[in-house]
C-alpha cells in the first residue's frame, strides 16, 4: 500500500541531482512511500494518487538520522564521575571500568531491555539506523555476548574487545592484545561487521591497533578507530592507512593528520556530545570541511563521556560550536552517517532508499540548529513503518 506524504515546506534528499544545493532540497515537495522503500519524490502538486495520505502541513521533511557510533550494551551509571568532572576533575579513558564492572554483572536481559530502551529512545528522536559496539566485557564470553545483543537491535554491530586493556591484564597488556586478536576475535567475527580500537594514550598505542585492526581485517571485519580524541597520536593516519570507513573523534589534527582524512576514503566522524560532556575542546569541522574531508556527525552516546542520544543536540552543537553550517551539519548526521557505514540505502530520500523520514515541527531542517533543545521530532517513519 502507498502512502503519499504531501505538503513538505521543504524536502533534505541529500541528492544534489533532486533538488537545489548540497543538500539537494525540494520546496513544496512531496514525497510517496511504498512498503519499507522510497516510490517516488518531487513537487507537490505532481504527486501520484495514493492509497493513504498524510498532510505535512508545510512542515519540513529530512532523512532519518544515521548515528554511525554508540555505546549502547552496557548496565549501570556514572553520574558520580560526571559530577565530579563538573567539579573540575580531567576526563579518562579510566572510568570504562566503572562500566566493565556493571556490564559484567548485568544479566542478559537487563543488558538487551537497556539496549532496547536507547534504540526507541533515539528512534523517537529520529534516528532509524545506528551503529553499536561492544566494548564493555572486555572476556571472551562477555564480548561476544554484548555483540550477540547488539545484533537484535541492529545489523551494525562493531567489535571493541580494544576498548581499555581488561583490568586482568592491566600488568600484561601484549597479553590482552594476544587475547583480543586470537580467542576473542575467533568468536566475537561472526557477529560484527566491523572492527574497533581505542588508539588512545591510556588505551592502546599505534602499533597494538594496528596489530588489532589487521587481525580483524583478516577474518572480514572492516577497521574503524577511536582516533585523536583526547590528544594527538598515530589513530587517524593508521586508519586512513588501513581503509578504515571511519576515524571517530578527530579532535586533535596536525595538517597531515587533516590531508590523510582529505586524500583518503575514511570518513571523519565528530561526537561533539563527548566533548560538551568532557568540556573539551571541540573538533575543528571547519578545517575538514575546507580540506575536502568528508564529515559524519553522531551522538558517541555511552554511559561515560557523551550520554546523549540525541543527532539534533549534536546538529546544534556542531553549528555552534564547531564552524558548521546548519546545512553542513544536517548532511553529516544523516548522508555522512551513511558514509561512514559504507550505506548507499539511508542518509537520502531517492526513489528506491529505504523509507526513512523525519517530519519536523517546524519549516526547515535549519530549526535543528535555530532552536535548540526543542524537541521537534514530529513524527519518524522507519522501513516505510511509521514509529512516532
Ligand atoms: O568514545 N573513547 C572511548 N570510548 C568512549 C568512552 C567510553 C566511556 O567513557 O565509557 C568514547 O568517548
Ligand atoms: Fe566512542
Amino acid at each position: 500500500m502507498a502512502t503519499a506524504i504531501t505538503n513538505i515546506s521543504s524536502l533534505v534528499t541529500n541528492d544534489p541531482s533532486l533538488g537545489h544545493g548540497p543538500l539537494g532540497i525540494i520546496d513544496s515537495a512531496a514525497v510517496v512511500i511504498d512498503g519499507d522503500r522510497i516510490a517516488w519524490v518531487g513537487t507537490n502538486s505532481k504527486a501520484p494518487a495514493t492509497d493513504s495520505h498524510l498532510d505535512a502541513e508545510g512542515r519540513a521533511v529530512l532523512p532519518g538520522f544515521v548515528d554511525s557510533h554508540s555505546h549502547l550494551v552496557f548496565a549501570g551509571d556514572r553520574t558520580a564521575e560526571f559530577n565530579a568532572r563538573m567539579e573540575g576533575r580531567p576526563y579518562s579513558a579510566g572510568g570504562i571500568r566503572t562500566t566493565v564492572a556493571a556490564t559484567r554483572a548485568a544479566s542478559d536481559a537487563e543488558l538487551d531491555a537497556n539496549v532496547a530502551r536507547y534504540v526507541a529512545e533515539a528512534l523517537r528522536q529520529g534516528t532509524t539506523t545506528f551503529e553499536t559496539k561492544s566494548g564493555y566485557g572486555l572476556t571472551v564470553e562477555d564480548e561476544e555476548r554484548a555483540l550477540r545483543v547488539a545484533a537484535r537491535h541492529t545489523d551494525e554491530v562493531t567489535f571493541l574487545g580494544a576498548h581499555i586493556v581488561a583490568p586482568e591484564y592491566a600488568e600484561d597488556p601484549a597479553g590482552y592484545v594476544e587475547l583480543v586478536t586470537g580467542p576473542m576475535l575467533e568468536a566475537c567475527a561472526p557477529h560484527a561487521r566491523w572492527i574497533d580500537v581505542f588508539c588512545e594514550r591510556g588505551a592502546f598505542d599505534g602499533d597494538q591497533a594496528r596489530a588489532i585492526l589487521t587481525a580483524g581485517a583478516a577474518r572480514g571485519l572492516t577497521p574503524r578507530v577511536h582516533a585523536n580524541q583526547l590528544g594527538h597520536g598515530p589513530g587517524v593516519q593508521l586508519a586512513v592507512e588501513l581503509g578504515a570507513a571511519s576515524a571517530d573523534h578527530c579532535t586533535h589534527l596536525t595538517d597531515a593528520d587533516v590531508d590523510a582524512l582529505a586524500s583518503g576514503e575514511t570518513v571523519a566522524t565528530l561526537l561533539p556530545g563527548a566533548e560538551f560532556s568532557t568540556r573539551s575542546q571541540y573538533p575543528d569541522a571547519r578545517r575538514l570541511l575546507d580540506a575536502g574531508a568528508t564529515v559524519a556527525l553522531s551522538t558517541d552516546c555511552n554511559p561515560g563521556s557523551s550520554f546523549t542520544s540525541s543527532m539534533a543536540f549534536c546538529v546544534a552543537l556542531a553549528v555552534r560550536e564547531m564552524g558548521m553550517t546548519p546545512d553542513e551539519a544536517v548532511r553529516a548526521a544523516t548522508f555522512g552517517g551513511a558514509r561512514a557505514l559504507r550505506r548507499t540505502d539511508v542518509g537520502r530520500v531517492a526513489v528506491g532508499a529505504r523509507a526513512d523520514l523525519v517530519l519536523l515541527d517546524a519549516p526547515s531542517h535549519v530549526h535543528l540548529a535555530y532552536r535548540p533543545g526543542v524537541p521537534l521530532t514530529a513524527a519518524v517513519w522507519r522501513a516505510g513503518a511509521r514509529v512516532l
